[in-house]
């Protein structure tokens, strides 16, 4: 017999904890809310993150957030941040500490960030359709260490310092998830030739890799474990890659700082940052935070014309990795790129398309 626990978890809808931020967030939340609500029943709490927590309790994240996010199933976060607590004094609560510290509380060091031009939008990207036609690569950056939670500090007058801080196993565990999600390449990111940390990156890579193969040569193993190669490559040179030859990218695995600012520099691949989704994993247990990987842009905040699709994504990949159905996961892309097949553009791609019309657009589809 389950004890109580076991069976109003059998019997209970899916916890769906929703963090719709600042800026665009909320407005970006409830659209992908609408998507999640068409495409099965769960059960959906919200609660106060970044400058909204700020203002309400003092602090970005809250012991009760935190709380409810822990018990959840899956967490869909909007955007935190905004001019209005933008502050360069260290004591100044940031609405970014939200973000972070969800991560850390979590445990969610695995983010996930697919990069796959839709067909419709080859034209809408500022690089040429040739030059991105089949991109479908997926940066797997690693997202509790580094120099984002090193030590940190100003000294004296005139002076402060960051750390830049990583652990073998920090590596291991985010080069394994890297492995996992790669067909045939990873390409693993580092600054080797000037960062300790890096070093150390590119040695733990490289040794993981040897075992992995070694491991897959075994008896009873898995040959086509064998077949992901491993390269290694500078950051800044990666960087240059990335827009001159996207579609020889499969996986890229790296650092904190390298794989944000990398992301952004993808996103633009797909046409507008305001199309990519992304996944934040821990170990199994730990929910998952699914957010777009764009900010809370307060220029236009409140005026109806946020491109909703990154977060709609973001349900997407919710579905598949937080709640375990992957053909409503295919469904809701599917819908998103049909939409944009006939015609749907937000203003960050050049149409007039409000929020609420291309949600609409969304939902018609599925
Ligand atoms: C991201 C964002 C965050 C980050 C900010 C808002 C703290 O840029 O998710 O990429 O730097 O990780
Ligand atoms: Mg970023």
């Amino acid at each position: 017999m389950p004890d109580r626990a076991g069976l109003t978890a059998a019997i209970s809808k899916p916890r769906v904890v929703a963090l719709p931020g600042d800026g665009i967030g909320p407005e970006v939340t409830a659209a992908a809310l609408e998507v999640l609500a068409r495409v099965g029943d769960f059960e959906v709490e919200a609660h106060p993150i970044g400058g909204a927590a700020i203002d309400e309790h003092g602090v970005a994240l809250t012991d009760e957030t935190l709380e409810g996010c822990r018990i959840a199933d899956a967490i869909l976060l909007g955007a935190v941040g905004g001019p209005k607590w933008d502050s360069t004094d260290p004591a100044a609560p940031r609405p970014e500490q939200g973000l972070l510290g969800l991560r850390k509380g979590l445990g969610l060091y695995a983010n996930l960030r697919p990069v796959r031009p839709s067909p419709a939008l080859l034209d809408a990207s500022p690089l040429r359709r040739e030059r991105i036609e089949a991109t479908d690569l997926m940066v797997v950056r690693e997202l509790t260490g580094g120099i984002y939670f090193g030590e940190r500090g100003r000294t004296g007058a005139g002076a402060a310092f960051d750390t830049c801080a990583y652990s073998v196993p920090e590596i291991e565990r985010i080069a394994e998830v890297a492995f996992r999600s790669a067909r045939r390449r990873v390409t693993s990111v580092d600054k080797a030739n000037v960062l300790e940390t890096s070093r150390l990156w590119r040695e733990t890579v490289e040794r993981f890799a040897g075992d992995r193969r070694r491991a897959a040569r075994g008896e009873g193993a898995d040959p086509r474990e064998d077949d992901v190669e491993l390269e290694h490559m500078l950051v800044d040179n990666a960087a240059m890659q990335l827009i001159s030859r996207p579609h020889d990218f499969d996986v890229i695995l790296t650092e904190n700082m390298f794989g944000d600012i990398l992301s952004d520099e993808a996103a633009m691949l797909t046409g507008s940052i305001g199309m990519l989704p992304s996944a934040s994993l821990g170990v199994t247990d730990a929910p998952g935070v699914f957010e777009p990987v764009h900010g809370s842009a307060p220029d236009i905040a409140g005026t109806g014309r946020a491109n909703p699709l990154a977060t709609i994504g973001s349900v997407a990949m919710m579905l598949r990795f937080g709640l375990d159905r992957p053909a409503e996961a295919e469904g809701v892309e599917r819908a998103i790129d049909e939409a944009l097949a006939d015609g749907l553009r937000t203003p960050d791609l050049g149409g007039d398309a409000t929020t609420a019309e291309a949600t609409a657009a969304v939902i018609e589809r599925l």
